[in-house]
């Protein structure tokens, strides 16, 4: 049980193929801690060679319950002891959303609890908020298989949209160069593993938008130079570790040039692409504090939403209620484009 100042939040994602329900705990003097975090990753899709929204529905539906009687006796509690729900509203598959935000909306309802509408990159972003206290302003790089987004993170929930990658997202680049030269699926851990027997030097790739005044990342370049180096007959352990190493080089020098410019000290690096060791090695030496998510969080969870509630929580934004939702279709809450 836990101490009647702190509260529970409950968070769901059901936004693409992962069912996943998380627990966080939202201490009386502001930190969180993750007390459960449960994912089941759907395996239906591997044949067909991407998800398919509705088989993606139809497991979340069989599986929802199973993952959140996981997650309650992980964190040793009952449903009762819940405080708040928060269920991933969008961006996403509506069939596969529409799963976890009615089931997240009907418990809140049914144990008379508030309800907080998550955005999906909300949740990537607080996921981090397990490291350490995340006080805004700072910069956030979400980097994921859908996403390679900069946002700067502002106090009331406001965040600006500081650059996004022009065409493909980082991850989907890394699971192209684990397809073409045969390494496997998932693809981003495939590469890492295969990187470390690999010469960074062997493939000449030139870092995307080299000398541009933005912020932006662009991906789809460095996919087509991977399918000509591997037509050529390079190596896959070289592909892989000259890849890595320019995609980690491009991240990171827009990442910081852009928290230099608007003098943010704190980057929060989140999502799929944010375990990948040379990554975090390179952003750990720019300079910035930079806090990662923990463990499991990286990827998309259910913990991640619960932390989202929280920080919605903790600021006096959770109000939206059970009308809440819609609104996080749009690209994200409070998001506004920068004009830097
Ligand atoms: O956040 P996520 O689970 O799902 C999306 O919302 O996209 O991210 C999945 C992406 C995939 O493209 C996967 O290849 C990549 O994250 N990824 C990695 C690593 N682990 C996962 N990329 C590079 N290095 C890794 N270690
Ligand atoms: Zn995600």
């Amino acid at each position: 049980m836990t101490s009647t100042d702190s509260q529970l939040i409950l968070g769901i994602d059901t936004s693409c193929d992962d069912t996943g329900v998380g627990i966080a705990e939202l201490h009386p003097g502001g930190t969180v801690t993750v007390r459960a975090n449960r994912v089941w990753s759907q395996t239906v899709h591997a044949s067909y060679g991407g998800v398919m929204p509705e088989l993606a529905s139809r497991e979340h539906v069989e599986r929802i319950d199973a993952v959140m009687a996981d997650a309650l006796a992980e964190a040793g509690m009952d449903v009762h002891d819940l405080g708040a729900v928060a269920a991933t509203s969008g961006p996403g598959l509506v069939g596969a959303l529409l799963v976890g935000l009615m089931y997240g909306k009907g418990l809140a309802q049914g144990l008379n609890i508030p309800f907080h509408a998550a955005h999906h990159l909300e949740g990537h972003i607080f996921a981090a908020a397990s490291e350490a206290q995340l006080v805004p302003p700072y910069l956030a790089l979400v980097v994921s298989g859908g996403h390679t987004h900069i946002f700067d993170v502002q106090p009331g929930g406001q965040y600006v949209l500081v650059g996004a990658t022009r065409d493909d997202a980082a991850g989907e680049a890394f699971d192209k160069v684990a397809r073409l030269s045969g390494l496997g699926y998932p693809g981003g851990p495939a590469v890492a593993e295969a990187a470390k027997l690999g010469n960074p030097r062997a493939v000449p790739f030139k870092v995307p938008l080299a000398g541009q005044k933005g912020y932006e990342f662009s991906f789809s370049g460095l996919k087509t130079a991977a399918l000509l180096a591997h037509k050529a007959g390079a190596k896959p352990e070289d592909l892989a570790a000259s890849f890595q190493a320019v995609a980690v080089k491009a991240l990171v020098q827009t990442t910081l040039r852009a928290a230099e410019d608007l003098g943010r000290e704190t980057v929060v690096v989140s999502g799929g692409v944010a375990a990948n060791v040379a990554l975090r090695k390179a952003f750990t030496q720019t300079g910035l504090k930079v806090v990662f998510p923990g463990r499991g969080l990286n990827t998309d969870n259910g913990a991640m939403i619960a932390l989202a509630g929280a920080a919605a929580i903790r600021e006096g934004r959770a109000a939206e209620g059970l009308g809440s939702g819609a609104a996080a279709y749009a690209p994200l809450a409070n998001v506004a484009d920068s004009s830097l």
